[in-house]
Formats: C-alpha cells, sequence, structure tokens
C-alpha cells in the first residue's frame, strides 16, 4: 500500500530544483577550471624540475623543456582569461568601425596552417558597425579558430563573407521575439563558412556551454563560443551556428551598423 508522501519524501519544490541545478553547474564549473589550470600546471611543475635538475642536457633539449614550459604557461593564461571574460562583466569602449577591416586584422593575427585555404567575399562600401574593436576581432578570431580546427588535418577552405542587410517587416516578429533588430534596422551580416567535420546534432544544444568542448586536452577549454556569445549579446547582434547541408558549419554574426535608418 503506498502511504501518503512525509514532507521528507515530498518531491522537492522548484526553487529546491533550482539550487539543486545551480550548485551542480558550480560545481562542474569549479572542476572544469580545476582541469584547465591544473594539467598545465603539472606540465610546469615536470618541466621547471628537469630544468633546475642535476641531468646535463644539450642545447635542444633545453629549448624543448622552455618551449614546453611556455606551451602550459600559455594554457593557464587562455584559460584564466576566458574564465574571467565568462564570469565577470565584459568592459566594452565601442567605436564605429568597418568590418571588413576587423576581418583583415582578425585574419593577420592568425597563423594558418598551409592546408587551409582562405576565401575572401567582402564586399566594399558597407556601412560602419558600432562595436568594441577588441572583443569583435577576438570574437571573429575565435570563430575562425575553431573552423580551422574543424579542418585540420586534412585542410580545406574557410570562406569569409560580409553582407549588407535591412531587415523587413515580415521578418520583424520572428526577430524581435529573441533580439533587438526591428523591421527597417541596417546591420552588417559576416558569414564564416567552413569544410570541415561539421558538429553532430547531439552537440549543437551544447556548443555554447561554459567547458564544452570536443577537442583533445590542451586544445579547447570550451569557452571560445561562450565568450563569443556574451560579447555579441553585449553588441545586441545575432550569432547562430548551423550545419551546411554539404558540410562543414555556417557562423553568422549579424551586427547593427552604427547609424540607423
Ligand atoms: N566550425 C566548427 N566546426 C565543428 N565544430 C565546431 C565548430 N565551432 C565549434 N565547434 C564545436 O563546438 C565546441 C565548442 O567550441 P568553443 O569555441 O566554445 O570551444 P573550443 O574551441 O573547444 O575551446 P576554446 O575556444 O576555449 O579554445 C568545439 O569544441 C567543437 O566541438
Ligand atoms: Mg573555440
Amino acid at each position: 500500500m503506498n502511504s501518503a508522501p512525509t514532507p521528507d519524501s515530498a518531491p522537492p519544490q522548484e526553487d529546491t530544483l533550482k539550487k539543486l541545478e545551480e550548485a551542480g553547474a558550480l560545481s562542474h564549473f569549479a572542476s572544469s577550471i580545476a582541469h584547465e589550470v591544473c594539467n598545465p600546471l603539472s606540465q610546469i611543475v615536470l618541466a621547471t624540475d628537469l630544468l633546475a635538475g642535476p641531468r646535463p642536457m644539450t642545447d635542444d633539449l633545453r629549448k624543448k623543456i622552455v618551449s614546453f614550459l611556455r606551451q602550459g604557461a600559455d594554457r593557464i593564461d587562455k584559460a584564466m582569461k576566458s574564465m574571467l571574460q565568462t564570469c565577470s562583466p565584459i568592459e566594452t569602449s565601442m567605436t564605429a568601425e568597418d568590418a571588413n577591416t576587423l576581418i583583415e586584422s582578425a585574419l593577420a593575427s592568425m597563423t594558418l596552417d598551409p592546408s587551409v585555404r582562405v576565401e575572401k567575399r567582402l564586399v566594399p562600401g558597407l556601412p560602419t558597425i558600432l562595436v568594441d574593436k577588441k572583443h569583435i576581432t577576438e570574437t571573429i578570431v575565435g570563430l575562425c579558430a575553431n573552423a580551422v580546427d574543424a579542418m585540420l588535418p586534412g585542410g580545406g577552405t574557410l570562406t569569409i563573407t560580409t553582407a549588407l542587410k535591412t531587415f523587413n517587416t515580415s521578418e520583424r516578429e520572428g526577430w524581435q521575439r529573441q533580439s533587438w533588430f526591428r523591421a527597417g534596422d541596417h546591420a552588417v551580416v559576416i558569414e564564416i563558412a567552413d569544410t570541415g567535420h561539421g558538429i553532430h546534432k547531439s552537440q549543437m544544444p551544447l556548443i555554447f556551454e561554459a567547458f564544452y568542448t570536443t577537442k583533445a586536452a590542451g586544445k579547447g577549454a570550451g569557452l571560445g563560443l561562450t565568450v563569443a556569445k556574451k560579447v555579441v549579446d553585449l553588441h545586441h547582434g545575432r550569432l547562430e551556428i548551423s550545419n551546411q547541408p554539404a558540410g562543414g558549419v555556417l557562423v553568422v554574426l549579424t551586427l547593427k551598423s552604427a547609424a540607423q535608418p
């Protein structure tokens, strides 16, 4: 015979569930931080011990150990910066910028594998966009880096396109529900397409989650898209990621133009 639920066995109330979920997310966050810092830290400790140890070493070996040390430090540095951007408010300084110039400087800052061909289809004479130059350039770099990673080691084509978009009335409802765009608004659309392995549909809902990565340890912290989304939201823009029918991923970044009609 089923007895009536006592207060102890009663199903948790919504706020209790929310608290449990928050605690779960927090502990996942903390263990991911520990993982991102502890792994390269043991790498650093090992390299330092080797350098300080009694073992005689050639210049070549010393250089390899120093580079190993540097990789570990860089990994912690990158993870800590992304974590800070994930957890704390992002400071912005908005200026009117040309999207094509931001793309060129983002690409110039990257060391691209020779197996990756870059195709630029940048429309000249676009209106400027009101953005934080540093954050949007870093966002473009992160999105291009994801595209490149998905094409390695075989290589492929990274296609970057810019275009002007004016929102029309038929799009108004859908866009208004989830964004700051209004009918008649002008925006610049940046598309980043790759010919890589794409994103499995079971992984699609997870890609914006902090610390979600499918990359090998040391290759990705899983914070790039979390920070990118936060930056784009701050700009009242939109970031959409989908698989292309012919393979590879298409990223569409839409940013309001600085001057609106
Ligand atoms: N263009 C892409 N093609 C295929 N998979 C992608 C692409 N962009 C993102 N992903 C998937 O989304 C995951 C999360 O991306 P995100 O940029 O947040 O983290 P990451 O690249 O793994 O690490 P980090 O950016 O912190 O170095 C990736 O690990 C990958 O599985
Ligand atoms: Mg990334």
